[in-house]
């Protein structure tokens, strides 16, 4: 079960760093979003690379459930129980995240870009959960990987003894979780949101 989760995990996180990157074109406005995101969608978007990234979610969600059933009560350290927080954390949010971009996608027939994320986002009080509900995810990846880190590494790299290397990630995770949550509130930049999203935000 562990090396079913570690394989479906290393697959979810080459989509994840590639989706992560391109969020960070947010900070200079949905145009750059866009026209990176369909750069993107060059490699994933077709019925192969998608199936097996739905799949690899599936068998995460199903293997992450059953290993947090047997570590919550084997979980003392710090990092022991960041990463079973963090992978419950993430479990639920796959199932909410791509619950909403599949009814996006197939049952609104949007098309799922940055407006499709940032609808709710930048509107009152829907970003009430929005702003956690996207922070804590992102923070969550990186925690979960600095768990796995902690777990697995045992040389200092730079001067940086195994443990300090995991709190760096989990740092990072956090600047990089607000830098995120930055751009696609609109910081520096108006998103104009198309009419076709007001039915994400009530209008
Ligand atoms: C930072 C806030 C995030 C926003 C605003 C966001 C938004 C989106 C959007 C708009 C799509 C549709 C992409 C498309 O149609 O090409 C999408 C897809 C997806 N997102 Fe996110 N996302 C965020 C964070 C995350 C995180 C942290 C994860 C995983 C840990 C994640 C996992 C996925 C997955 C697996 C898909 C489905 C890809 C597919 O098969 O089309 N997202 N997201």
């Amino acid at each position: 079960m562990k090396k079913l989760h570690f394989i479906s995990g290393l697959t979810i996180t080459v989509f994840v760093g590639l989706h992560l990157f391109n969020h960070c074109f947010s900070i200079l406005g949905a145009a750059k979003h866009i026209e990176v995101m369909n750069s993107l969608r060059g490699i994933y978007r077709n019925i192969f690379v998608e199936s097996i990234l739905l799949s690899a979610v599936a068998t995460q969600i199903y293997s992450g459930l059953l290993l947090f059933k047997t570590k919550r009560h084997t979980s003392n350290t710090f990092f022991e129980k960041l990463q079973i927080s963090t992978g419950l954390y993430l479990a639920i949010f796959f199932v909410i995240h791509l619950s909403a971009v599949l009814s996006g996608r197939f049952i609104l027939t949007l098309d799922t870009n940055i407006y499709f994320g940032v609808a709710g986002l930048n509107t009152f009080p829907f970003n009430l959960f929005f702003i956690p509900y996207y922070f804590l995810a992102v923070f969550s990846f990186f925690g979960h990987v600095s768990a796995i880190h902690h777990q697995r590494m045992n040389k200092p790299i730079l001067g940086l003894s195994p443990h300090k290397q995991s709190i760096f990630i989990l740092t990072t995770g956090v600047f990089f979780a607000t830098f995120l949550i930055y751009g696609l509130t609109n910081r520096f930049q108006s998103f104009q949101i198309p009419s076709d999203y007001n039915i994400l935000i009530g209008k």
